[in-house]
């Protein structure tokens, strides 16, 4: 397990291995803006796990292309999960919460252990999660799939299936089957132990998703596919009746409903047809690790979780992988790219976003691979290389462009 970890302010300078190979290049710190820097409080919640391998790689993504977009960038590292529960006997300390509600945007690692599986419900890592997410109103859960040409060789489909898959499941994550009530356990007449969790969905709450799906597939190809399984469930039936009539809202967005059975089916045989994925809590946990097999490696997934207003949380959506952790051999691109999507979705800095999505690319045609995407004639790498050759990449961008700027 991770070593506690305890409430203090990272240092707000430059990351020592980003320095130390700047030293040996003989080059010089630039800094594309010439404007006041902007300032940002960000909440970094590393957790349990790998999530304290890859978090520290993203926040030095984080702060280099910050600074190289004129953006200063404060960082507090605070506890969340089982390390919060070693340290003060719950999973989300109110210290957590309220910093990070006064946060411009959370950057969150992983959490769970086995160590804690026994413990009672409120008393578990993963309620943290289900906690903040509530504490910060985050309905609406981005998930992009995309099967980056340089990787097309690591899905579990067949290469031309998956090659130029680029889609969004945006899963809605403060409602349905594992928010609502009621639910327990209880004992039924013929004395049988129950365990029940009831779905519901209210009209605002599929309404809210649903904007946020339409104005999403309007900005990518706008071809909508909601997912529910309105056959059988109360909550899908209504869910299908608002995406329908949000849709006359949205006449330049091509809408179809599928059910999730036949979604699950057709995102393996034919991911390619599928530009932005409407779906409910429970279908989007499903599918957005379902979809992870398509560019091959749950550790290329990012995330972003973000509410009407208030900071969002960005988060790979790998676990804390336990059976990984301290091994140096993670793949930190998830974490990397969350904070890409920290910059697009909750900073609203686009150019520091395409400057970490650009230096992903450069470092993957440099041939640098974990070992949950290591192919032959590449080179195997662990996650603190892949960190210092994303930072190289981040560097070498501006060296190029005469630091203008990408
Ligand atoms: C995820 C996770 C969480 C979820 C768990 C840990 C509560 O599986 O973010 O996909 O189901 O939302
Ligand atoms: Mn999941």
């Amino acid at each position: 397990m991770a070593g506690a970890v305890g409430v203090h302010v990272i240092s707000t300078q430059l990351p020592v291995a980003f320095i130390s190979a700047m030293k040996q290049r003989g080059s010089a710190i630039r800094c594309a803006a010439n404007t006041p820097n902007k300032r940002y409080n960000i909440a970094v919640l590393p957790g349990d796990g790998v999530g304290n391998e890859v978090i520290p790689v993203a926040v030095d993504a984080l702060r280099l292309a910050g600074s190289l977009e004129g953006l200063d960038l404060r960082f507090e590292e605070l506890p969340i999960g089982g390390v919060a529960l070693d340290l003060v006997g719950v999973p989300l300390p109110e210290e957590t919460l309220t910093k990070a509600k006064n946060s411009d945007a959370v950057l969150l690692g992983a959490v769970g252990w086995p160590k804690w599986d026994n413990n009672p419900k409120h008393l578990k890592p993963i309620t943290a999660l289900l906690q903040l997410r509530a504490g910060l109103e985050v309905f609406s859960n981005l998930r992009p799939i995309t099967v980056f040409p340089q990787l097309v060789d690591s899905t579990f489909l067949r290469k031309d299936t998956a090659e130029g898959v680029d889609l969004m499941i945006i899963r809605e994550l403060t409602g349905g089957i594992y928010n609502a009530h009621p639910r327990g356990f209880t004992t039924n007449e013929q004395g049988d132990e129950v365990g029940f969790c009831t779905e519901s969905y209210s009209a605002t709450e599929v309404d809210r998703i649903a904007r946020v799906a339409f104005d999403i597939a309007k900005q990518r190809r706008s071809k909508l596919c909601s997912v529910d399984k309105a056959t059988v469930l109360e909550g899908s039936m209504l869910w299908r009746k608002r995406v329908t009539s949000m849709a006359l809202e949205y006449p330049e967005v091509e809408v179809s409903h599928l059910l999730i059975d036949t979604a699950a089916m057709d995102l393996v045989r034919h991911p390619r047809q599928f530009d932005t994925i409407l779906t409910g809590v429970m279908f989007g946990d499903i599918l957005s690790d379902l979809a992870a097999m398509i560019p091959g490696s749950v550790g290329l997934l990012p995330s972003a979780a973000l509410g009407d207003s208030g900071p969002g949380i960005f988060e790979p959506v790998h676990g804390s992988a336990p059976k990984h952790y301290g091994k140096d051999t993670v793949n930190p691109l998830a974490a990397v790219l969350s904070a890409a999507m920290l910059f697009r979705y909750g900073l609203k800095e686009e150019s520091a976003a395409r400057r970490i999505e650009i230096a992903v690319s450069d470092v993957l045609d440099r041939g640098f691979r974990t070992r949950d995407i290591h192919t032959p004639g590449t080179a195997l790498v662990g996650c603190k290389r892949m960190g210092e050759e994303i930072l190289r990449s981040l560097d070498a961008r501006v060296s190029t462009s005469n630091g203008s700027g990408v």
